[in-house]
């Protein structure tokens, strides 16, 4: 990882009490789904720790971006359906909760050490929920019957508008369709719909949220076997995306010439991998092997 300290008087003590590297290139911190172990099994395969099912995206982009540090939001991630059982919302909402304080910690700590980097945030399903809720607002105890979900206050905008650069949520079960922000094909809304997108289309800039059809989550389909392929469904996308933010910020930042120096993504032509229909866990360790599979061919640790 070409990660630099970057010495910011004032902001060092922060960066040290926190242990905080500061990135040079984009800090990015990733929400792991439901069930992926915090260890990574295999870090080249599946990223570092604490981004098991999503790093490998963000290694990608790490890739392209010399000095980004990937890095994961550190909550419990646990399995609703662990053994493909029923699924247990008990489980799933005490996990988010604790997922929505740790972003908002992650992010408020990291900004206030390094004030000068920009953070992505990239989640995957109960990844891309936590990010959601921390940055528009818990969604609140009422959604769905049982579900006690915090009402967290949203982080500050002006936090994000000064540190956060870019997120991408990955099917999120609290996707609303057709928003300004919205990309796939997926019409309808996810299996707990956010009642209130007001401050999440404020993102619409920065933020984007992809769904495809039929996703068991985040389109209330009925597979859940493209649920688990939507990491590896739109990598290609979220990477072009995060990647053409941060050109766009070097360009604004420091002239045109700037922007030029950085090489664009080139769309994988590597066959997509077939999430088979197996129970989550199962699947979930297939995914995460294809992703490795990916990784590998296209060599993106340098
Ligand atoms: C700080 O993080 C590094 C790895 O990034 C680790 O080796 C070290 O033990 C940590 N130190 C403390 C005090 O947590
Ligand atoms: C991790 O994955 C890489 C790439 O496939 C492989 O070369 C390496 O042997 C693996 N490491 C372990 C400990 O299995
Ligand atoms: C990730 O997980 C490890 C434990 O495996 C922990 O020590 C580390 O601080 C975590 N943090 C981040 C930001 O990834
Ligand atoms: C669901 O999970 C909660 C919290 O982990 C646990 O206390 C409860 O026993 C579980 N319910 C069932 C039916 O397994
Ligand atoms: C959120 O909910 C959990 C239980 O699900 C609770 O322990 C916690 O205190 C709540 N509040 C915040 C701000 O996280
Ligand atoms: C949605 O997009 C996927 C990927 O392009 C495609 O396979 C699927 O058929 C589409 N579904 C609908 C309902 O348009
Ligand atoms: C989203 O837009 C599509 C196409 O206009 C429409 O068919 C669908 O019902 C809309 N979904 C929701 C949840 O409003
Ligand atoms: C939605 O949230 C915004 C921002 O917090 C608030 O101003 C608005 O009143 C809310 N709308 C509804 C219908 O509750
Ligand atoms: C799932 O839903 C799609 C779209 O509504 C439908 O075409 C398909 O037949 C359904 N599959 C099953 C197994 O129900
Ligand atoms: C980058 O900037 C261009 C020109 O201002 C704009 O059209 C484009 O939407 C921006 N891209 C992103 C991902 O913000």
């Amino acid at each position: 990882m070409r990660a630099a300290v970057l010495v910011l008087t004032g902001h060092l003590a922060a960066a040290m009490a926190a242990n905080i590297t500061c990135a040079e290139g984009l800090y990015m911190l990733c929400g792991r789904p439901s069930g992926a172990p915090a260890i990574s099994p295999n870090v080249t395969l599946y990223g570092p720790d604490n981004t098991t099912g999503v790093g490998f995206v963000a290694d990608k982009i790490a890739a392209q971006i010399p000095g980004s540090i990937v890095a994961g939001i550190e909550y419990p991630a646990s399995d609703p359906d662990p053994d493909n059982g029923p699924f247990n919302l008990t489980t799933y909402y005490l996990s988010e909760n604790q997922g929505v304080q740790a972003t908002m910690n992650q992010v408020t700590a990291y900004h206030a050490a390094c004030p000068n980097s920009q953070i992505a945030l990239i989640g995957f399903s109960q990844g891309a929920q936590i990010i959601a809720d921390a940055l528009c607002g818990g969604i609140g105890p009422d959604v769905i019957p049982g579900a006690k979900f915090n009402s967290s206050v949203p982080l500050p905008v002006s936090l994000i508008e000064s540190s956060v650069l870019a997120i991408a949520l990955i099917a999120d079960p609290t996707h609303v369709a057709n928003t300004t922000y919205d990309v796939g094909n997926s019409t309808n809304n996810g299996v707990i719909p956010r009642a209130n997108t007001t401050v999440c289309a404020a993102y619409s800039d920065r933020m984007q949220s992809y769904c495809e059809a039929n996703d068991f989550f985040c389109d209330s389909g009925n597979s859940t076997a493209i649920h688990l392929a939507e990491a590896n469904t739109f990598e290609d996308q979220v990477v072009q995306f995060v990647v053409n933010r941060w050109t766009n910020y070097t360009a604004s930042k420091s002239g045109s010439s700037q922007s030029s120096s950085l090489p664009s993504p080139t769309p994988s032509s590597t066959t997509k991998p077939n999430a088979a229909n197996r129970g989550l866990s199962v699947s979930q360790t297939t995914l995460w092997s294809s992703a490795g599979i990916l990784m590998a061919a296209l060599a993106v640790l340098g």
